[in-house]
């Protein structure tokens, strides 16, 4: 009965000493495990003499339970002070100082407010159209025909077969202005356009900005001189601009604006494939079929339109030959700005 109680006590003081799980396991197993110290004990109970049988397993018995009360003890310790030793260890300092960067502009933001505030300086007013727009308004009263390659399924996003789609233009804006306002009209319309485009220069969304001057006098030589002023302002630098003739349904003459190409000082590169030339937008005079589908009259009104590329303006006033980087949101690309 003395050697029990010695037992219990030296089992108990291993126990105290236990560091780990690990550790833990091998008390557990040495004294209650299968071969271990209490069962063997409790084998040896034919050993003892009969009379002391009952007594003899009752301690050993009452041992046992001491130890397993005492490893659970010892094991639910072990267990909070190996999270407080996590928690001590993966600890948040709530009040340290961050450093804090600020936000910064996307390119193309900044791109379409320096746009905006030049032209504001030239008292044009800023008008605003839905992304998702008429048919009618971006096609129809544009004057381009039911048949014109723009209208197919390969080159717009239609968003149902009752006349929505997604603008491949900021043009429609020109047609709600002119409905909802008289002459004069000086506005300029930024925002989002959307076409089957995919390459270095072209992307499926993009933004433009619309240009649209409505007057008794207006002609070509203010169109050129308002857009050469812009891109003088815009680029801080006389630029080799060219205006090259061209077609659009709504507008008559048209033409193409293309500036010398600021990534290869026009050597002939990627972006300006070969040509040393970049098209940033084009524009024309209001063609009379349009000014009389927005009800305005010809007797008296003319007008000239332009619409750019944001994104071809943005690329080269920053020097990035590849559309898609304004699109990655990389953090380290943005910052650049
Ligand atoms: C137009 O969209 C006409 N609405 C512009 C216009 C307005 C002409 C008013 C006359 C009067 P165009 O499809 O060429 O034209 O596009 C205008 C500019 O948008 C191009 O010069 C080019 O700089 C840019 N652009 C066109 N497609 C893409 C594209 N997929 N990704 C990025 N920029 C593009
Ligand atoms: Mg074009």
């Amino acid at each position: 009965m003395n050697d029990l109680e010695k037992l219990k006590e030296e089992a108990l003081l291993e126990l105290k000493q236990v560091k780990t799980k690990e550790e833990l396991q091998e008390v557990k197993s040495k004294y209650l495990g299968k071969k271990g110290v209490i069962s063997s004990l409790l084998k040896k109970i034919r050993e003892i003499p009969p009379e002391e049988r009952k007594e003899f397993g009752r301690k050993v018995n009452e041992v046992k339970s001491a130890l397993e009360d005492a490893l659970r003890r010892r094991e639910e310790e072990l267990k909070r002070s190996e999270l407080e030793e996590k928690l001590s260890k993966e600890w948040v300092d709530l009040t340290f100082p961050l450093q804090r960067t600020a936000g910064k502009l996307h390119p193309i933001t900044l791109t379409l407010e320096r746009i905006v505030e030049i032209f504001r300086g030239m008292g044009f007013q800023v008008e605003k159209g839905p992304e998702v727009e008429l048919e009618d308004y971006n096609f129809d009263k544009l004057n381009i025909p039911p048949d014109h390659p723009a209208r197919d399924m390969q080159d717009t996003f239609y968003v149902n077969r009752e006349g929505h789609l997604l603008r491949t233009h900021t043009s429609p804006v020109q047609i709600r202005t002119m409905l909802k306002q008289k002459p004069p009209i000086q506005i300029i319309a930024p925002g989002k356009v959307y076409r089957r485009d995919d390459d270095p220069t072209h992307s499926p969304m993009f933004h433009q900005v619309e240009g649209l001057v409505v007057n008794e006098y207006a002609n070509f030589r203010h169109m050129k001189f308002v857009i050469e002023e812009f891109l003088r302002e815009f680029f801080q630098t006389d630029l080799p601009v060219r205006f090259r003739t061209s077609y659009f349904p709504f507008t008559e003459p048209s033409a193409e604006v293309d500036i010398g190409c600021v990534i290869c000082g026009q050597e002939g590169c990627r972006v300006c494939k070969g040509t040393g030339w970049l098209e940033v937008m084009g524009c024309g005079m209001v063609h009379p079929a349009v000014l009389e589908n927005c009800g305005v009259d010809t007797e008296f009104y003319q007008g000239f339109a332009f619409g750019m590329g944001v994104e071809r303006l943005a690329m080269l006033l920053y020097g990035i030959d590849n559309i898609k980087l304004f699109y990655e949101n990389d953090i380290r690309f943005i910052n650049q700005f």
